[in-house]
């Protein structure tokens, strides 16, 4: 991706993903969690701290070796054994019916191949597994949508190819997820392009 995607970009992250109104969705979205959790765009682990006593056991999938590195100490300082088992949630490294929930946070965003990572989550969870999810996506106001339309390549750009337009609720029912909540709203403090949200637990029949 070359020396910003690398190296600059996964520090950007660590630090602007690390606010407050961000950690309070992570707690949000980490409740209920339990058992075997893979988690999809594990970034910097900012999400570790919010990990119930419920999750037995995480595996984490992260293409970023700098994000994996800067992961280390909440790595360590967690209660629960976490391991990098993969590269890439389109291509997930485990057999079918290998975890009871997983969970993404401003991930479905980034990946090329986003409907592959929802085939993929959907075959490694047990039948009645739950997605959780919180991530950003394409605003339900005209006017919004068509700024992010516009601003989408310059994004992509800066942000690793970080898509605005995706529709996360639409995509989720097109992997054959079925929703069993969702809260959509525009995040506190942000700009309304990159702010609409869709927070909530899916399940894989
Ligand atoms: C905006 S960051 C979010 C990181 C983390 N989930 C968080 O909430 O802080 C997007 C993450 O997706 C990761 N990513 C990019 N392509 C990916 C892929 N194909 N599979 C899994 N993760 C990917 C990036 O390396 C980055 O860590």
């Amino acid at each position: 991706m070359g020396l910003y995607g690398d190296q600059v970009l996964p520090r950007i992250v660590n630090v602007a993903c690390d606010v407050k109104v961000a950690r309070e969705q992570r707690e949000r979205v980490c409740a209920g969690l339990a058992g075997e959790v893979v988690e999809i765009g594990f970034g910097s682990g900012l999400n570790v701290p919010f990990y119930p006593g419920s999750v037995t056991r995480v595996a984490a999938v992260e293409p970023a070796d700098v994000a994996w590195k800067l992961a280390a100490s909440r790595v360590d300082a967690a209660r629960v054994p976490i391991s990098r088992a993969g590269l890439d949630g389109a291509s997930l490294p485990f057999p079918d019916d290998s975890f009871d929930a997983a969970l993404s946070t401003w991930t479905l965003c980034t990946i090329p191949d986003v409907r592959g990572a929802l085939g993929e989550l959907r075959g490694v969870l047990r039948p009645g597994g739950r997605l959780h999810f919180v991530e950003h996506g394409l605003a339900p106001d005209a006017g919004v949508a068509r700024w992010q339309h516009r601003l989408e390549p310059l994004q992509k750009r800066m942000v690793g190819g970080c898509h605005l337009t995706r529709p996360i609720v639409e995509l989720l029912h097109g992997a054959g997820f079925e929703l069993e909540q969702v809260d959509r709203y525009y995040e506190k403090g942000s700009p309304r392009v990159l702010g609409w949200n869709s927070l909530g637990v899916a399940r894989s029949p």
